[in-house]
């Protein structure tokens, strides 16, 4: 499978092996690229379509979805600027692909800028599993989430995400009509055995309610 480089981000696509299922939009983390989240895709929805960008911001050589002044601390210029241009990347590969609307899978960078979609361009993803998101935006718009599934798994011990930081995305998320599963698992920042776990699990149960 080939690095594709047609649509606006480099991105790898994964075609369903099994119809029915909501593709996986896949954003990886600081320094990750489009081939780092495909085993966790093909682990967490077998079968599923998977879409997998690379950032397209170097932050000294280590690609990411927006540009920070420190860690934790967004440009959030940049943010909005480059949440828009990855919801327009959707359009295109739902075009390109044939897809239905993606279900985001993010990590930690990736999970932020899928929070930003989220409440910036609502309609261009299906709902979200956010692993180790924090708030994108300072002052977001009202966005209308009715409905949407969401799932934010964070870290107990997480140096990167203050755990009311992460409470304060549920809430607002919450807010916006989102149905949020919000658990923190007594782990750090990287991901872990139970973050495979549950994240397989919720969408399972998706499909489940869907069918
Ligand atoms: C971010 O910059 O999105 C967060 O600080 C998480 C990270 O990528 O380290």
């Amino acid at each position: 499978m080939a690095v594709s480089t047609d649509l606006s981000h480099l991105h790898r696509f994964v075609p369903a092996a099994e119809p029915g299922q909501a593709p996986i939009l896949l954003l990886h983390g600081t320094g990750g690229g489009e081939n780092d989240l495909l085993p966790l895709g093909r682990t967490i929805a077998p079968g599923a379509a998977l879409l997998s960008p690379r950032g397209k911001v170097l932050e000294g050589g280590m690609p990411r979805f927006f540009r920070r002044v420190a860690e934790g601390v967004f440009d959030e210029d940049d943010l909005r600027r480059r949440a828009h241009d990855l919801a327009d990347f959707v359009a295109e590969a739902r075009e390109a692909y044939r897809l239905v609307a993606p279900m985001a899978v993010g990590f930690s960078n990736g999970a932020n800028i899928a929070a930003a979609v989220l409440q910036l361009r609502p309609e261009a993803l299906a709902g979200a599993a956010l692993l180790r998101a924090m708030v994108p935006l300072a002052d977001p718009p009202s966005a209308d989430l009715a409905g949407k599934p969401v799932l934010i798994l964070s870290g107990a011990s997480d140096p990167i995400v203050p755990a009311d930081n992460a409470a304060r995305l549920a809430r607002a998320l919450e807010a916006a009509g989102a149905v949020v599963d919000h658990r923190t698992l007594p782990v750090g920042h990287g991901l872990s055995q139970a973050d495979v776990t549950i994240t397989k699990d919720w969408l399972e149960r998706l499909r489940g309610a869907a069918t």
